[in-house]
């Protein structure tokens, strides 16, 4: 069984979409042991809680720089035997020590279709606010492998969902959650868990 542990900084929907999906028995040889928020007052803290999974506060906040930050969050993952690290809605950028640590075995959600609307900035609502400004007319969500290049890694899953007339950044978003990111990242933990996901020369292969 490998241990899947999940790195927050707000809400958690989609921490909760991997915790469904578990109890549904949708992610076969993987459990969430550790849910880590970068936030004290995390709503996913308490999705956690309400989950009975152990859960732990590594602040940003306690730490002078992202050096420091990095390898409290390194140790904690070690401690945590972490065999899969899912960044779920983490809003921080972890110095290049911690995807070399878990090189193709830490994956994150990014709430477009990459390499659009990515890289340093982009993060959360910013996201949809650049795609409705650039009037793309499609946009989607991006389940990659996690590199020392923001958002640069490994694409693993992606799925597009149209922009429609009249969305705000908030319509647009709620409709990337649901229509994307809640579908894809359980299935890419599940691809992960079976040993189904291979890279060679930076491209990940998938088996469906
Ligand atoms: C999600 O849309 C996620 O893709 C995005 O933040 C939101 C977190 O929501 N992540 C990023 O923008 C990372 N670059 P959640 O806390 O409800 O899962």
């Amino acid at each position: 069984m490998k241990n899947i542990v999940v790195l927050v900084s707000g809400g958690g929907t989609n921490l909760q979409a991997l915790i469904d999906a578990e109890q549904r028995g949708e992610i076969p040889g993987g459990k969430i042991t550790c849910v880590i928020s970068s936030k004290p007052g995390a709503f996913a803290l308490e999705r956690a809680e309400k989950a009975g999974i152990p859960h732990r506060v590594v602040e940003r906040k306690a730490y002078s720089d992202r050096e420091s930050y990095s390898q409290a969050i390194l140790e904690a993952l070690n401690e945590e035997k972490a065999d899969l690290v899912i960044l779920a809605g983490f809003m921080i950028i972890l110095d290049e020590r911690v995807p070399k640590a878990y090189q193709n075995r830490m994956m994150n959600v990014h709430p477009a279709l990459i390499p659009s609307f990515c890289g340093p900035g982009f993060y959360g609502l910013k996201v949809h606010e650049a795609a409705l400004a650039a009037g793309v007319k499609l946009t989607g969500a991006t389940v990659h492998f996690v590199s020392e290049v923001c958002d640069g890694g490994p694409i693993i899953l992606q799925a597009a969902v149209p922009v429609k007339n009249g969305d705000t950044p908030e319509t647009l978003q709620k409709r990337v959650m649901e229509e994307a990111e809640w579908k894809l990242l359980p299935k890419a933990a599940a691809l992960f868990c079976q040993d189904r996901i291979t890279v060679e020369n930076g491209i990940a292969r998938v088996e469906e």
